[in-house]
């Protein structure tokens, strides 16, 4: 009852960010829009142990029991289906820095979900994989797919039709990404935290919420048409705007320091030069680039220059979940 997965972040181009229900479901109040990287991801190995206590959790070697709570609504989930009641220990580490707004919980949930269901023998679609990875985290139910990526928020109450689906392959437009990392330490407040100080206190957030609709329909059509303009265009627009809708929260969610807007506007030059780069920010300070396929050395030449950015990470676009049981099983 052992088995490992491998799964991507993904960065959202449109944005997640509120829930439909603050309940275990985690239903999101928008769909959004995502590429699946390649060269960040979490291992996560699952071992359901008789003789275990309780479930235990090792994220990047540390013991990390406050984070037991939203694993275990992934685990009861595919333990109910399998008929199983065994404990799980899970070890899982990311070969990127964890919480900072690099999308680790998208991986890792995504990683879990697979490693769990494979070990449990428990046969899901990968639909009902990203149901069940949406419950520890929204995002993470895009990393199930690789490539462009849409997450449905869904209309049922009971999160039926709220999951993700491959929207284009990779192959088909291999976007490039830098991220210039300004910031190691894990975040203050998580994206769930602000997403629900948002929903509630900001006057923003129903204009937001209002709005996502236009902004899909626009990236949605701008991928599949390969429009780097419109895409560029329609994506730091919904970015500023989730993070206006953060900013006006009570007390205000700010994410970003000096050097997120040093890259902002390093960004903005490139575009202004001829190029084809725009930038997106998620609930952290570190700016990734999304450029055009062969762009990515003369953005991270000058991301790297700018003051404050600690370091620059690169990626292509990558695939879904891969899951495996061990031979010792
Ligand atoms: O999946 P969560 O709960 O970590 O939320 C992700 C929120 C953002 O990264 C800010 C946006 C997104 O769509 O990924």
């Amino acid at each position: 009852m052992k088995a490992a997965a491998r799964a991507r972040a993904n960065i959202a181009l449109l944005k997640y960010w509120g829930k439909a229900d603050d309940g275990p479901l985690n239903i999101p109040a928008v769909g959004s829009i995502s590429i699946t990287l390649d060269a960040l991801w979490s291992d996560t190995e699952v071992h359901f142990d008789g003789s275990l206590a309780a479930d235990e959790l090792t994220l990047n070697g540390q013991h990390r029991p406050e984070q037991l709570d939203r694993v275990r609504r992934c685990l009861d989930l595919l333990r109910g289906r399998a008929g199983v009641k065994r404990p799980a220990r899970i070890t899982s580490r990311n070969n990127f820095p964890t919480g900072a707004g690099l999308a680790s919980s998208a991986s890792g949930y995504a990683a879990l979900t697979a490693a769990a269901a494979a070990a449990l023998d428990v046969k899901l679609t990968a639909r009902e994989l990203s149901i069940v990875a949406r419950q520890g985290s929204g995002s993470a139910a895009r990393s199930v797919f690789g490539g462009f990526v849409e997450m449905h928020a869904g209309m049922r109450p009971d999160g039926s039709d709220s999951y993700a689906e491959p929207l284009m392959p990779a192959e088909a437009w291999p976007l490039e990404l830098v991220v210039a990392v300004t910031a190691r330490s894990e975040k203050q407040v998580s994206s769930r935290a602000g997403m629900t100080r948002s929903a509630a206190t900001s006057p923003y957030f129903p204009a937001w919420v209002a709005r996502s609709p236009v902004d899909l329909k626009q990236g949605r059509e701008a991928i599949l048409k390969r429009d780097f303009e419109s895409l560029a265009d329609v994506a730091e627009r919904n970015c500023l705007s989730m993070h206006g809708a953060a900013m006006a929260a009570r007390p205000p969610l700010l994410y970003w320091n000096g050097a997120t807007i040093a890259c902002l506007e390093a960004v903005r030059e490139l575009r202004r030069g001829g190029v084809p780069v725009f930038f997106t920010i998620d609930a952290g300070p570190q700016l990734k680039a999304v450029c055009a396929p062969g762009e990515s050395a003369a953005v991270r030449e000058a991301l790297t220059d700018v003051p404050g950015v600690v370091d620059v990470l690169q990626s292509g676009l990558g695939c879904g979940v891969e899951a495996a049981i061990p031979d010792s099983g």
